[in-house]
């Protein structure tokens, strides 16, 4: 088969590394891609905005599978425009990828489907949002409702900073994302991702994984979009994955199925692990990136034929994915300035000589210019590698990653820092 891939980060080269070694994968075609993908892909020049130039490309290169790795063009109904052209899509229609798209859209449907999740009241203005804090204790966690590059969520310490994030957010310093806003209780736990791959009707788990959003070691500093990132998550034992797909994701398809917009793609739950059980803290309509690399690297059954199954709606007429026992880890290298402002066009030598201390580096902010692969974006480099623990995967990880020639870069040195003293007791 011919696939489209959308996207261009970490994420995205793990998808195209995975389904190129597809039996079934006839060729691969990504926009617009970075130079890690062009080693699988073909990478085009298309406005994934403009949805007829897609499916005209879809058409003229007879693509039987779009897959959309960012959440923007699915909130934005590319799944939609595809489909209407009868090409297959792996992810969800707009509707459903509001899961993603509205904060308040998802903390409704679990109020519907009694789903477990933070108390919560939905806000349109300043005035009402102020006058409900007060039936909040501090903290109080403060959402701007629509899609705020994982910018959008303020934990207030104090009432003063609960307010000020409120203004700030009906002020329209988080734009169209902030003009609704979602009040919610504060939840305390550890906090783990569990991902699973439906048709719409049948739901299967893809795993579970955590990261580390804060930019600095020990989890301090500013939130980013991941600096690294680990798979499984021992902490979400088989019993609490049980419990998760039976009182989170289960419900979550079947409502969205009775109601006539049912979800097709990869459900991403983000889980606080409370006294109480697990609660829903948020849904993604996309894999994580970079949990997406450290899946796919113990991801052993054929990606392609599962996208294809899910696109389909065959899900049940295929078997689960397989997944080896060992752990994988990715560190994050990023680019000096980053969460904030990255340094651009730093020059990154030596990702031969570092995976062949057994890591796979894919590819998330990269250019080749003359030549020479140079950094092109906050986040860089995924150094990723398997071990039989998170001890021996980190220490592979890292063995690579200081083979890697990038000056203007740095990374954490720390990933995987609660399951290594877990397993070192
Ligand atoms: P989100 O963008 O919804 O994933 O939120 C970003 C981060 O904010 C999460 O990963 C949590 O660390 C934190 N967070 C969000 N909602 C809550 C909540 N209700 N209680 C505690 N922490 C939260
Ligand atoms: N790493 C978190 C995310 O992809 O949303």
């Amino acid at each position: 088969m011919n696939i489209l891939l959308i996207g261009s980060g970490g994420r995205e080269h793990a998808l195209a590394w995975k389904l190129a070694q597809s039996p079934s994968l006839e060729k691969l075609f990504a926009a617009p891609g970075n130079p890690g993908i062009a080693q699988h892909a073909d990478l085009v020049t298309l406005d994934v905005a403009d949805h007829d130039a897609v499916v005209q490309f879809c058409q003229n290169k007879r693509i039987d599978l779009v897959v959309v790795g960012p959440e923007a063009p699915l909130v934005d109904g590319l799944g939609n425009s595809l489909r209407a052209a009868d090409i297959l899509v792996f992810g969800p229609d707009k509707a459903a990828a509001q899961l993603e798209g509205s904060k308040g859209f998802t903390k409704d449907l679990c109020a519907r489907a009694h789903i477990p999740t933070a108390g919560y009241v939905r806000t349109t203005n300043a005035a009402d949002a102020l006058a409900a804090l007060n039936d909040f204790s501090i903290p109080v966690v403060i959402k701007a409702d629509g899609l705020a590059a994982g910018k959008g969520v303020i934990i207030a310490e104090t009432r003063e900073q609960a307010e000020t994030a409120i203004r700030d957010m009906f002020d329209g310093s988080f734009g169209e994302a902030g003009a609704e806003v979602v009040i919610e209780e504060f939840l305390t736990g550890e906090e783990a991702s569990f991902f699973a791959i439906t048709d719409g009707e049948n739901v299967v788990p893809f795993g579970s994984a955590q990261d580390h959003k804060r930019v600095g070691e020990g989890d301090v500093g500013p939130n980013t979009g991941g600096m690294g990132a680990y798979s499984p998550a021992p902490v979400l034992t088989p019993a609490l994955q049980k419990q998760v797909m039976e009182q989170i994701i289960q419900p979550t398809v079947d409502t969205l199925a009775a109601e006539g917009t049912p979800y097709s793609g990869v459900l991403f739950a983000g889980l606080m692990l409370t006294d109480t059980g697990p609660q829903l803290i948020e849904y993604n309509a996309r894999f994580g990136d970079p949990e997406c690399q450290v899946l796919v690297m113990r991801l052993e059954s054929d990606l392609a034929k599962l996208m294809m199954a899910t696109a389909k709606g065959d899900l049940a007429q295929t078997s689960a994915p397989d997944f080896a026992p060992e752990t994988a880890l990715t560190v994050v290298m990023a680019a000096n300035g980053y969460p904030g402002t990255p340094e651009k066009g730093g020059q990154i030598r030596n990702l031969a000589r570092a995976e062949r201390e057994g890591a796979k580096i894919f590819h998330a902010g990269t250019a080749e210019v003359d030549g020479e692969l140079v950094a092109n974006g906050g986040r860089v480099l995924n150094v990723t590698a398997l071990g039989s623990n998170a001890t021996e995967a980190q220490a592979k990880a890292y063995a690579a990653v200081d083979q890697v020639d990038f000056e203007s870069g740095f990374c954490r040195r720390d990933i995987g820092w609660r399951e290594v003293a877990r397993e070192q007791g």
